[in-house]
């Protein structure tokens, strides 16, 4: 294998520029050319591809969001879409592609494999920590301090105007980025999608700290909570418990931005090494991860279909500190 292209694709994450520069620099350090590709899958079917060099990743290692920019295609998910695509992959001379991102982005990844015969190696890119195979996606530790550092900044106005805030994070259908920021942040309660939320369970639990003299308080809503978002909970909840002046505040894409924790650059710089290295091996159609800090190889359909369950301990652990 003499040229691989890379991607970044799907909501980016602090880390992937660290990534990028893992790939490169590992490609040429192997006599392997890489092809950059710009703007996630639509720039496979709009032939936007611009030559690597390891003076092209210089500097980046520190920086959040993508060089190469990213993108949620639609052309890509269709059949002349991926028949162009193919064509600019094959006259560009790729033979191999890495592709950074999430679920998404290994579907296509996955779909592009069974018509054509391109080899794929998957880089878990996202803040969601949502895929199977990966102990950590990247981002997703960045994700979570900045979310702490945020929610730090409500607890103390909370607790000046005795308030209670609804915060709502980012995560998809997941709740990881909820759970371990609310364990961070000494939340009164955290309400991911992996449990169902009972509004009257939630207010029996802030009734419980009122009694105990609590003047103020944070409730973690994972956007893709059942009760429907922290808008919703908050109106709920202030219509049958209302000692508490309630705000809400939904940090939205705070959480995608930012400099890469070293937790992150160094996931980052492993997991880019490591996809190369399989790839020019001749691997292909899975995700690289790491588990128990080894690198593991994940086939596409195991780590976007298989269930990522959020640790059991973690959740009792809310429910016996927060008391
Ligand atoms: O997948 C990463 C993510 O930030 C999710 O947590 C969030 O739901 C989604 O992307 C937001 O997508 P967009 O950036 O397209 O609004």
């Amino acid at each position: 294998m003499k040229r691989i292209g890379v991607f970044t694709s799907g909501g980016d994450s602090p880390g992937m520029n660290a990534c990028i520069r893992a790939v490169v620099r590992t490609a040429i350090y192997n006599g392997v050319e890489v092809i950059g590709i710009n703007r996630g899958y639509n720039g496979i079917v709009d032939n936007d591809f611009i030559e690597l060099k390891s003076h092209s990743v210089a500097n980046i290692l520190q920086k959040g969001g993508t060089i190469l920019k990213s993108a949620r295609s639609k052309s890509f998910f269709t059949e002349e879409g991926r028949k162009s695509a193919f064509e600019n992959i094959s006259q560009a001379g790729i033979e191999g592609i890495i592709a950074i991102g999430g679920d998404g982005t290994f579907t296509g990844a996955h779909i592009f494999n069974q018509e054509y015969n391109i080899p794929f190696i998957g880089i878990p890119g996202t803040i969601d920590n949502d895929l199977y195979g990966t102990d950590e996606t990247i981002g997703y530790d960045t994700a979570l301090n900045t979310v702490v550092d945020c929610v730090d900044k409500i607890r103390d106005t909370a607790s000046s105007h005795n308030r209670l805030f609804f915060v709502e994070v980012m995560g998809k259908d997941a709740g990881f980025i909820a759970l371990r920021s609310g364990i961070g942040v000494g939340a009164e309660a955290i309400l991911v999608p992996e449990t169902k939320t009972y509004i009257n369970k939630l207010i029996a639990k802030l009734e419980a700290g009122r009694r105990k003299s609590k003047t103020s308080g944070i409730v973690i809503v994972a956007e893709g909570d059942n009760a429907g978002g922290a808008y919703e909970i908050a109106r709920k909840v202030k219509e049958k418990f209302n000692f508490y002046d309630t705000r809400v505040s939904v940090l939205g894409h705070l959480q995608r931005g930012g400099k890469p924790s070293a937790r992150d650059r160094v996931l980052a710089s492993q997991l880019g090494f490591s996809a190369v290295e399989n790839l020019i091996a001749g691997e292909t159609n899975k995700m690289v991860g790491m588990e128990n800090n080894k690198v593991v190889l994940t086939p596409f359909e195991k780590a976007i279909k298989y269930n990522k369950e959020l640790n059991p301990n973690l959740l009792k652990l809310v429910e016996v500190l927060s008391i």
